[in-house]
């Protein structure tokens, strides 16, 4: 296995600023080493370069639009291009805005290679606001709509096609913070959400057993990781926190069930703010999860 990390220092997307602190953070907490000590062959590609943050009032609905088009189209053609290696790209955010060009980009490698998607979006959020709907103004709010071709055409024409996928490749995990519009909007694409209440009620092991049903040998398994989908007594460090999500063993789990699967080709592990963090803990942890993800565990190997 190959792994790329490519850092993406923006909080562009974000309303909180710090999270163009993430990659660096992650690679203190030593990401690159604790995969190579896995055995994995892992090279950091340093960090995408893109406009600084302007901190600018929402436009239309969008804040900082273009320049979150100009990080995307930069993390677009990163990610592209590791997947056409035939590398497992990590991309270090960064906001969870850039997603739209991580994904946009995995799409393409799909249709590319006739593989089919599966997408694990762990976080506290759905993501799937519009300009029309948004509370915040904040792109990072909406990656899941724009890739589903909801969106401005700069974001969801990223790949050339419309729309780079569709509702029903997205299996949500941890969610617990969906705004009044976007309720809506979720139920009306049917979009598949396991909502921290199901964990509650079912465990995160049956969750997690349904959100991979039907990922098989032809199954491209991208993982978005919205550090924000950890309960914030053990993450404190992202922008915005939502009280009541994963603890650390449910966490382990989650992941370790995917990494069972064989199946990851692609990580996104975004929204770590090391403004809001504490000695780095949330980043190790990020690292520690990430281990799990990669295949590590407690008896075996
Ligand atoms: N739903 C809120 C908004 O749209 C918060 C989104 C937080 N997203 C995130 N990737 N942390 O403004
Ligand atoms: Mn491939
Ligand atoms: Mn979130
Ligand atoms: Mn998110």
């Amino acid at each position: 296995q190959a792994v790329s990390l490519i850092g993406a220092p923006t909080d562009i997307g974000a309303g909180h600023r710090g999270a163009s602190m993430g990659p660096e953070a992650l690679r203190v907490a030593n990401l690159q080493a604790r995969l190579k000590a896995r055995g994995i062959d892992v090279v950091d590609r340093g960090n995408l370069q893109g406009p600084l943050n302007p901190w600018e009032p929402p436009r239309e609905g969008y804040r900082h639009l273009s320049a979150v088009v100009d990080w995307n189209r930069a993390v677009y053609e990163a990610i592209y291009g590791e997947l056409s290696l035939g590398r497992l790209p990590v991309m270090l955010g960064g906001d969870h805005c850039l997603a739209i060009g991580s994904i946009t980009a995995v799409a393409r490698h799909c249709r590319e290679h006739h593989k089919k998607l599966r997408v694990l979006w762990l976080d506290a959020h759905a993501d799937f606001n519009t300009a029309q709907i948004t509370p915040s103004g904040n792109i990072h709010g909406m990656p899941v709509a724009c890739l589903c071709g909801m969106g401005p055409e700069e974001l969801t024409t990223l790949g050339g096609s419309k729309p780079a996928t569709a509702p029903d490749v997205f299996r949500q995990i941890g969610i617990r913070s969906v705004d009044e519009g976007e309720k809506r909007l979720v139920r009306e694409a049917r979009v598949s959400i396991f909502d921290m209440r199901q964990i509650d009620e079912s465990g995160m092991k049956r969750v997690m057993e349904e959100a991979l049903e039907g990922v098989d040998a032809d199954t491209h398994l991208h993982v978005s990781f919205d550090v924000d989908f950890l309960d914030p007594a053990i993450a404190p460090g992202v922008g915005t926190t939502v009280r009541g999500g994963p603890n650390y063993r449910e966490a382990q789990l989650c992941m370790e069930m995917i990494a069972d699967t064989g199946r990851l080709a692609s990580l996104d592990i975004v929204e770590l703010n090391p403004a809001f963090d504490k000695r780095n803990q949330t980043a190790k942890l990020a690292v520690d999860l990430v281990e799990s993800l990669f295949g590590k565990s407690t008896l075996i190997r």
